[in-house]
Parts: C-alpha cells; sequence; structure tokens
C-alpha cells in the first residue's frame, strides 16, 4: 500500500477549505496533476470502501499497534468528518501476547482499542465488533509454553466470536 503524498494533503486542505465532506464529492478535491495523481492512488480504494456494507479488518498486533501497510491504506481513504452511515466494522485481530484487561500489559493495546476509537470516532459508524486471538506467540516461544492451553482456549473463543458475528453482519442462510 502506497503511503500518502503531497498531493494526497492537498486534496484534503482542498475538502476542508471547501466544506467538502460528501463521498460522492470528494473526488473534487482533485485539482491540479499532482492532486489528480494521488486521486488515482485513492479512487479504487475509496470505491471499494464505499461499496461495501461489512468491512472486515484483520490485523496482527505489530509492536503494540497496527501493520504500517493498514495504516497506509487508512491513510488513503481517510478524509475529514467522513461519514460511512450504515456500514458495519469487524475487526479480526491476532495478538502474540495478552493485552486483556488485568493483564500487565493491558494499558499497551493499542492495537484494537485504536482501530475500535478511529473507526468510531471518524467514520461515525457503530462500534466494531471485535474477535481477538491472543497469545499467539506461545504456538512457537518455549518460554510461553505454559501459555498454550489460554492460547488453544482463545483461539477457539475468537473463532466462535467470528461465527457470531457474521450470523450477525450478514443476513444470508448460508453463514453457519
Ligand atoms: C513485526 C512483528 C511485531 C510484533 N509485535 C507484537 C507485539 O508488539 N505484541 C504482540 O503481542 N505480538 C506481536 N507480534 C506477534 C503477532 O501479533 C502474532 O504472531 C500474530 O499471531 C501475527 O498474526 P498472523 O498470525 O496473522 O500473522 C509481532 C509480530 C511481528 C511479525
Amino acid at each position: 500500500m502506497p503511503h500518502i503524498t503531497e498531493g494526497w494533503t492537498r486534496i484534503c486542505d482542498n475538502l476542508l477549505r471547501d466544506q467538502i465532506s460528501d463521498l460522492s464529492e470528494l473526488h473534487r478535491g482533485a485539482r491540479t496533476t499532482e492532486e489528480r495523481a494521488a486521486w488515482a492512488v485513492v479512487e479504487p480504494l475509496l470505491a471499494e470502501l464505499v461499496a461495501a456494507d461489512v468491512v472486515l479488518i484483520s490485523a496482527p498486533m505489530y509492536n503494540f499497534g497496527i501493520p504500517s501497510s493498514l495504516k497506509a491504506w487508512i491513510d488513503q481513504v481517510t478524509f475529514p468528518r467522513m461519514n460511512l452511515g450504515h456500514r458495519r466494522f469487524v475487526v479480526a485481530a491476532a495478538q502474540g501476547g495478552s493485552y486483556t484487561p488485568g493483564r500487565p500489559r493491558a494499558p499497551m493495546e493499542h492495537h484494537v482499542r485504536y482501530l475500535s476509537d478511529f473507526i468510531v470516532g471518524h467514520y461515525s459508524v457503530e462500534p466494531p465488533i471485535s474477535v481477538v486471538a491472543e497469545l499467539n506467540n506461545a504456538r512457537v516461544d518455549p518460554a510461553l509454553a505454559h501459555l498454550q492451553e489460554a492460547h488453544e482456549a482463545s483461539l477457539a473463543d475468537a473463532i466462535a466470536s467470528a461465527r457470531a458475528a457474521a450470523r450477525q453482519v450478514i443476513p444470508l442462510e448460508e453463514v453457519r
């Protein structure tokens, strides 16, 4: 995923200056050659997001946060005062350790909390359904072998929660 460019930030400035936030009008922010080149990257990504009723974000935790490629996508498709209305978001997350409330590393959870805060705060939609499989490092790190059972339990919970989330957001009989 390419990072945003100066052309992208100028589109954003144009949108703010002219108070354009309607999803179908955002292309009007791209005016110069540089801005149109930036819009050519945004356009298919934004079209995909806007066309979706359900947006599934699948993200491992990298260094307490989200992968930089996912952040680059967020930067590309996010514009001021964006309202994604009826769209439902589902976050499927994998973490090597455990960041559940009460654990010593809980305050360092900038992964699912960031995604949830961002999605609600910026897209004006309902809170995402979050599904987290934790302690994945116990599968490979001998020092965490004693946590393997807790990992397996977390994974089983996550799979069950993912199925429940699918039933909740996709009104199709074939979802089992
Ligand atoms: C670059 C990198 C950084 C990571 N940083 C963390 C971290 O800060 N905290 C954590 O709990 N796990 C961390 N992990 C472990 C991953 O979150 C874990 O392996 C997860 O299962 C990866 O998802 P995947 O199996 O879908 O690739 C890191 C893994 C990688 C590759």
